[in-house]
This record gives structure tokens, sequence and C-alpha cells, in this order.
């Protein structure tokens, strides 16, 4: 029989590459989405079009305990991946306590659910670099002490120590990937490489005149979303679970990406970029970068895409999107 999982999160970027991902493995995918997404398929459901007819979707909200205990009873999943989460860093500052609700309650509730009613199940917990946020040491690893910046950070920290104790407290084959910024042309538009191609694509294609910004200098870790997806399965296939970094291994600052997007277009970024202080965070994670050698040696799991493939693919995709003509011959990875 076909192996069965439940995406959390699947309308999202990783969700829809984890999606045909498993699909191409075999698996039968479940999904949970907002029931709003069933309502509005075009628009919510875009990133799934290509694959809608081989997934099975169930609505539910992760602030419903309810909800999610039917959909866990439905399925009884042998791998769920859990994903869906309020993922955006600035907004958590906007709006501190719902991104703590829904972040760690609902992480909570999945847990609780997969622990009563599948507890065979394996389970993904979408860690994330943010847990580090202040550094102490560079690069970050599976022991480097956590210290977020945000209340997203904190949520993050919250879900990770919730899957670690049932983990320990209930046998649960419970997981958590420690995954470093992770990009490609489904990346959402609010956050800031989507933001920098499709800005840059616009301007070039004279739909805008300017692209507003914050802090050009803080640095980050980017690898590749679909190549990142194959490390959270492969971290379901250990006998025994264990939490893994995933990383490049590499950083660059958002200004490099700019200049490294804009000269792929001919356009000298400087004309056009505003530095917008209300775009500047309270609390700002200056530098990541991560360590995934115990990824490498355990998982086998290796990056391939660079940082200038990342932005080339995706700053080609955006100038696509707005009618411009396609001037390099770099391979798309997606
Ligand atoms: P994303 O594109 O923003 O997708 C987030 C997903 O969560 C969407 O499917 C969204 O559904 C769903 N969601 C949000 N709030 C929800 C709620 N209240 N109830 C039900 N579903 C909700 O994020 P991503 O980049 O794919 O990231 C996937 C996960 O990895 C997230 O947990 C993120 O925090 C974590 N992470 C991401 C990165 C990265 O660089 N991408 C790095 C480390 C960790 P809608 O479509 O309905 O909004
Ligand atoms: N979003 C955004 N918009 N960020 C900007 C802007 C801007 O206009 N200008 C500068 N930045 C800087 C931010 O201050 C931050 O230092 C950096 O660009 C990256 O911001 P985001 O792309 O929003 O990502 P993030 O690093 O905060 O969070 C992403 O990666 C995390 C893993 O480290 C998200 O995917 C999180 O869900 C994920 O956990």
């Amino acid at each position: 029989m076909a192996p069965r999982a439940l995406i959390t999160g699947i309308t999202g970027q990783d969700g829809s590459f984890l999606a045909e991902f498993l699909l191409a493995k075999g698996y039968e995918v479940h999904g949970i989405v907002r029931r709003v997404a069933l309502e509005d398929p075009e628009h919510r459901l875009g990133r799934l079009s290509q694959i809608r007819p081989r997934l099975v979707l169930h609505a539910a909200s992760l602030e419903s305990y309810a909800s999610i205990h039917q959909v866990v009873a439905a399925t009884i999943p042998d791998e769920c991946y859990h994903l869906a989460a309020q993922s955006f860093v600035s907004y958590s500052f906007d709006d501190e306590f719902s991104t703590l609700q829904t972040n760690i309650n609902g992480t909570h509730y999945l847990l609780a659910a997969i622990k009563n009613l599948s507890p065979r199940c394996r389970f993904y917990f979408a860690g994330s670099s943010e847990m580090f946020g202040k550094v102490d040491e560079v690069p970050q690893n599976e022991k480097t002490a956590f210290h977020p910046r945000s209340t997203y950070g904190i949520s993050k920290v919250a879900g990770f120590e919730l899957t670690r104790n049932y983990r320990e407290t209930y046998g649960t084959h419970a997981t958590s990937g420690i995954l470093f910024n992770h990009e490609s042309p489904r990346r959402g538009f609010e956050f800031v490489t989507r933001k920098i191609t499709s800005g840059l694509a616009r301007i070039a294609a004279g739909k805008s005149r300017e692209l507003r910004l914050g802090n050009l200098d803080a640095k980050r870790d980017w690898g590749h979303a679909a190549e990142y997806v194959q490390a959270m399965w492969r971290m379901l296939q250990l006998d025994e679970p264990e939490d893994f970094v995933i990383a490049t291994g590499q950083t660059h600052s958002v200004r490099e990406f700019v200049q490294l997007a804009a000269d792929h277009i001919g356009l000298d970024w400087e004309k056009y970029v505003v530095i917008d202080p209300a775009l500047y965070r309270p609390s700002e994670v200056n530098i990541l970068v991560g360590d995934a050698a115990k990824a490498a040696r355990v998982l086998g799991w290796r990056p391939s895409a660079t940082f200038s493939d990342i932005v080339l693919e995706m700053i080609r995709h955006d100038c696509r999107a707005v009618g411009l003509p396609d001037s390099a011959s770099q391979p798309q990875l997606v």
C-alpha cells in the first residue's frame, strides 16, 4: 500500500514542493488547508494547480484542536509534515499574540492528535534559523544556543521544544529540521528575495518607479526550497528521530542579492531602491550561516543550487511574468 503523508501548510512554498516530491515517490498525499482555500481555489491553491487532482485536501484550522483531531482521525498518516505557520517574521512584530497562538498551539494540537490517534506516525516540525537569532557562534549547528529576536523565533523555539518533548516523553518519532532561508520563484511576495525580484522586474517593465526596502546589510544563508524539502523527507526515513540543520554554509547580504538581480537585467538599482526606515525591524537578526555537516553525514543531503543560481532563476521568472523577454540561458530549477 502507498505510504500516506499529511502536510500542513501545503498551499505554501515548501508545501507545494514537498507535495510534488512525495507524489513522485508514490505517496498518497493529504493536505490541511483553510476552509477559504477550498472556496477560492484559483487564488489560494495557485501553487498546487498542477497537482491538485492528485491531492486529498481537508479543511481545518490550526487554531482548532477539534478540526485537527478530525483530520488526523480521518487520515491516520504514516508521515506528517507540519509546515503551516504564520511564517513572516516582520508580521510577528505587528501581531505578536496571533503569531504565538497559531504557531505554538497549532504545533501542540497536531502533536497531541498524532500521539492519541496515529502513534506510529512520523512527525516533522518546520524549525527555523530564526531560533538562533542573535547568534553567539558562526556558523550555527545543532548545538548552537537559541536566542530568538522575534515572537516568530520564540514560537519556533517553543515548537522545537514541544517536538523534542513528545519524542522523549511519549516516544513519538518526532523530528525538527532547523532550516535556513530557502527561496524559489514560488516564494511569497512579502519576503525580501521575491520582493526584490518582482519589484526590479516591474521597474524594468515600466510598471513601477521604485522599490522600497529596509536593512540591506542583513546577511542570510539562502538555499533552494526544492532541495530543502527533500531533506525533510530524508529526516523522516531514519529509524531514530534526530534534529538537523539544513543550510548551504554560504551567507550573502540583501544588498548583494539586489545587486546580482539588477545586474542580470542591466538596471542601475541605486536609482530605484529607496531605503525606508519603516521597513527596519525593531530587532534584527544580522547574520545567519548554517553548518549542515550532520545532514551531509547522516542523511547524505547536500545543497547544489548556488546563491547566483537562485537569484537568476527568480529574476528570470519574474521578468517573464511581466512580459519581458528572457535574456539569459541559465537552466531552470523549477
Ligand atoms: P509560506 O509559503 O508562508 O506558507 C505557510 C503555510 O502555512 C501556507 O500554506 C499557509 O496557508 C499556512 N498557514 C499559515 N497560517 C495558517 C493558519 N492559521 N492555519 C492554517 N494554515 C496556515 O511558508 P514556507 O516558506 O513554505 O515555509 C514553510 C514552513 O517552514 C513555515 O512553518 C516556516 O515558518 C518554516 N520555515 C521556512 C523557511 C523559509 O526560508 N522558507 C525557513 C525556515 C523555516 P495559506 O496559504 O492559507 O495562508
Ligand atoms: N521582508 C523584507 N522586506 N525583508 C527585508 C526588507 C524588506 O523590504 N528589507 C530588508 N529586509 C531584510 C530583513 O530585515 C531580514 O534581515 C532579511 O531581509 C530577510 O527577510 P525575509 O526575507 O522577510 O526573511 P527572514 O529571514 O526574516 O525569514 C525567513 O527565513 C526564516 C529562516 O531564517 C522566513 O521564511 C521565515 O519563515 C524563516 O523561518
